[in-house]
């Protein structure tokens, strides 16, 4: 399926994605590139068909996640790499939550990597590339006022929520849910006053960490961050053990 459908004005241009305006207000259409970027984009590449694997990965998640009541931004994917979601006002924090240590945290601590933890960790990035996404405490949070006591009650209850869903559902293909990143994003009320607060983004192996349950394989984008090779492999069979096809 090569059809791509009408949109509106380009509105921004990530690492991995497009965003353009949607033909009713209010909505976005997010179009997935093969584009891979590490480090703050100081390593480029791309990973072919990527893009299609991510936009079907994040439709299926979205959806579960909808269905055990997590509120998402997603409405419906539209084409191979593209899918119709809300505009929302994305709360300017990376949310990361870490079932076992790798990357970052493994490289700060000095832990090594794949050591357990005793209850998953939420930590919180501010979103800002010129920075590199500096970590923060949720005292940063609340002084800086990125998001109020209730706000963030929320984001904690969501994220283990998901966190537990996902885990499980991972698990059920014989994968490890290593650790991931969310945002959050505000859909606000006619009056501009009241909001909600809703999973936005993606999900999808360019940020989370998969390793197979058996053999600590990775199937994530640490294999294009490392130059481990067989990238496009990996993507391709975390699809397939989704069951999702082409
Ligand atoms: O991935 P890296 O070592 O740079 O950072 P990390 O803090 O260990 O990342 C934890 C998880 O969040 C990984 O699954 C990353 O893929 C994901 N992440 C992301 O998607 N985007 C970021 N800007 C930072 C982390």
């Amino acid at each position: 399926m090569a059809t791509e459908i009408s949109k509106g004005d380009k509105l921004y241009e990530g690492k991995a994605k497009i965003l353009y305006k949607g033909i009713e207000t209010g909505t976005i259409i997010q179009y997935f590139k093969d584009d891979a970027t590490a480090f703050n984009n100081q390593k480029k590449g791309t990973i072919t068909g990527k893009g299609i694997i991510n936009n079907k990965v994040t439709e299926l998640v979205m959806n579960n996640l909808e269905r055990i009541g997590i509120p998402t931004h997603f409405i419906e994917r539209l084409s191979d790499r593209e899918q119709l979601v809300r505009e929302v006002d994305i709360v300017p924090l990376e949310v990361i939550v870490r079932n076992v240590v790798a990357g970052t945290m493994a490289k700060r601590l000095g832990i090594e990597e794949g050591t357990p933890l005793m209850r998953p960790l939420i930590e919180f990035s501010l979103k800002d590339d010129d920075l590199g996404d500096p970590l923060i405490a949720e005292e940063h949070i609340l002084s800086l006022d990125l998001a109020d006591d209730e706000e963030l009650s929320e984001i904690f209850d969501m994220t283990h929520q998901i966190n537990d869903f996902l885990r499980g559902m991972f698990a059920g293909i014989g994968i490890n849910l290593i650790d991931f990143k969310l945002e959050y994003g505000r859909i606000f009320d006619e009056d501009g006053i009241g909001y909600r607060l809703v999973l936005a983004d993606e999900f999808s192996p360019d940020n989370c960490r998969l390793w197979d349950m058996k053999t600590n394989e990775k199937l994530d984008k640490d294999r294009f961050r490392r130059d481990l090779g067989g990238e496009v492999e990996a993507y391709q069979e975390v699809a397939r053990r989704l069951g999702i096809t082409f």
